[in-house]
């Protein structure tokens, strides 16, 4: 997957990048695909109740009615027949959009196959309600829609005679048909709205409403756009006559000239194997499976930071296993967990400070642990030297962290920058490991797993548990959110937060062989406090 994905990963590396000069970073559409698409969905559905006051069926009645809203209500009914369009257009390319960069930026593995599998029906179904309200219309459009439809479907064995022979003359029809239709294009998007609700069930919090401002500006664009350019019928249908040119629109109907040049057998087969290879997507190589997160019971109060901070809902609480005098324990669900070690660093008993002994931790990855952190952040941090050591932080989605290393500069990486505790920072800086530590890794508001940056901010600004102590100068830790292609970016940064750091008054040195350090030492840190 990977010579797939590279490209275009870069491509909308490249794309947000630009949009980010034209809009604040969480305002960036390309960040909000799902929530635009469910706010399109909200304007297709809000259009089309009033559309619905209007729309009279019937073989002549549908066309009239239509037009009746096009031309005399332009200023009202007309402007929602556009906007209904114009935001089903809206829809199908944000979700196209989103399920692109899914891919393109890895979410769809491991326990992500379900959100994945569960957006494969929604793609069908927006499709099926689109081509179904084109129908209603029937115009020159709508008759070329229901009959490339009805004879791509005759040729299937399932209806015991063509159903295509219903459009051969107006005769043939009636006004039950139109009622279908009506039935199949209200049925579809309630369906749709069941289905997006089980998209989003392994998701915790999602953002299915994008930031005001970015909510506004797209519904203003769409109301332009239906007063400048409104949505017209093509001509009333007449089955008496062939059509044989006639305007797309090729966000729903961009598979209908396959229809046209390739034979019914061809266009099911084609459709039939994109289904199937999307379906098998997360099962693709390469497969990464690191075991799940842990709860070591011993050292779980039950305190619930760990569910409150899981971005995949892996988490439960359940009865104590141990004799423990709390009344719960956490609980993953391995089948959930995407192994992002967040919760590892939600844990309040995530505490390197501890005398001589090993970081022992109420939840923790077991292909990453924290003790090694620690041991590993005593290792790299023994190997600086200079005037402004930095120990800088990444996560493996990130920017990556390695190539900025020098004699001044320590790397570590972490499955996210989320899963480091709030207690490590505190523990590089007052045990002088390192005179700053700079925290990097996915782009601002994108983090592969969802909350580790937010969360990570939070913590350290003290808006969240585990809180960093007040004894952590500020001064001595930076950010950068600059994503995998941000290695320019991270060296800058580095090297004027080195400035910083040199113009900051001197620490004493601690030196290991003069005795223990000089910051005072915790043996547990109590939950959110400041010791
Ligand atoms: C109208 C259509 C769709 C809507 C409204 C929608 C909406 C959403 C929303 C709101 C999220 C959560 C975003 C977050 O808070 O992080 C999400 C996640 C996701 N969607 Fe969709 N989606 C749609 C279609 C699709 C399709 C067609 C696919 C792929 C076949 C897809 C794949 C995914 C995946 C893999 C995630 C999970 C990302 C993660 O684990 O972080 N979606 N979607
Ligand atoms: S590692 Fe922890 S926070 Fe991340 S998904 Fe698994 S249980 Fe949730
Ligand atoms: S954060 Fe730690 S102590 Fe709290 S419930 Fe989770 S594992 Fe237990």
């Amino acid at each position: 997957m990977r010579p797939v994905q590279a490209p275009l990963r870069a491509a909308f590396d490249g794309i947000e990048a630009g949009l980010n000069i034209v809009f604040p970073p969480s305002w960036n559409p390309l960040r909000n695909l799902g929530a635009l698409a469910f706010f399109m969905y909200w304007i297709v559905a809000v259009s089309g109740i009033y559309v619905y006051i209007f729309f009279d069926t019937g073989l002549t009645e549908a066309y009239d009615s239509v037009e009746y809203m096009t031309h005399d209500q332009w200023y009202l009914a007309g402007v929602m027949r556009s906007l209904h369009r114009y935001a089903s257009d809206g829809m199908v390319l944000f979700m196209l959009v989103h399920m692109l960069r899914e891919f393109a930026l890895d979410r769809y593995r491991g326990p992500r196959w379900f959100t994945w599998v569960t957006g494969v029906p929604i793609l069908l179904l927006v499709i099926m309600a689109g081509i179904s309200g084109y129908w209603l219309v029937w115009d020159r459009l709508a008759q070329y829609v229901a009959i490339a439809t009805t004879e791509w479907f005759d040729w299937l064995p399932i209806f015991g005679q063509s159903i295509a022979r219903n459009f051969l003359t107006t005769d043939s029809l009636d006004d039950r048909f139109f009622t279908l239709m009506i039935f199949i294009h209200i049925a579809v998007p309630l369906i749709l709205l069941f289905i997006l609700w089980v998209h989003l069930q392994r998701v915790s919090r999602p953002e299915i409403n994008p930031p005001r401002g970015l909510a506004i500006g797209s519904f203003l664009m769409l109301l332009g756009l239906s007063l400048v350019y409104p949505a017209v019928s093509q001509g009333p249908a007449d089955l008496s006559t062939v059509v044989s040119v006639v305007g797309l629109d090729w966000f729903y109907l961009g598979l209908y000239p396959l229809v046209d040049y390739w034979s019914s057998g061809t266009v099911w087969g084609f459709v039939t194997v994109l289904g199937l290879i999307l379906i098998v997507l997360p099962w693709m190589p390469p497969m990464r499976r690191a075991p799940a997160a842990q709860v070591d019971p011993a050292h779980c109060n039950g305190c619930t930071w760990c569910l409150l901070d899981c971005p995949y809902n892996a988490i439960e609480m359940g009865p104590r296993t141990d004799n423990a005098a709390f009344d719960q324990q956490a609980v993953v669900d391995p089948s959930l967990c995407v192994r992002c070690g967040i919760c590892a660093a939600s844990c309040p008993s995530s505490t390197p400070f501890r005398k001589g002994g090993e970081v022992l931790t109420g939840i923790d990855l077991p292909g990453s642990p924290l003790n090694d952190l620690r041991q590993r952040m005593v290792d790299v941090a023994g190997s600086l030297s200079g005037d402004a050591r930095i120990l800088v932080i990444g996560c493996g989605r990130g920017v990556p962290v390695d190539s900025v290393a020098s004699p001044s500069v320590a790397a570590l990486t972490l499955p996210c920058v989320g899963n480091l505790p709030p207690s490590f920072v505190d523990f590089a800086v007052s045990r002088d490991l390192a005179d700053g530590v700079m925290l990097a890794g996915c782009r601002d508001g994108d983090c592969h797993f969802r909350f580790g940056i937010r969360w990570t901010e939070e913590r350290v600004d003290r808006e969240r548990d585990p809180r960093l102590r007040v004894r952590v100068p500020r001064g001595r830790l930076a950010y950068c959110w600059s994503g995998p292609g941000g290695s320019r970016r991270l060296q800058r940064e580095i090297t004027a937060f080195a400035e910083r750091l040199k113009a900051m008054p001197k620490r004493p040195r601690w030196e290991p062989a003069a005795g223990p350090p000089p910051a005072p030492t915790v043996e547990l840190e109590p939950t959110g406090s400041d010791g």
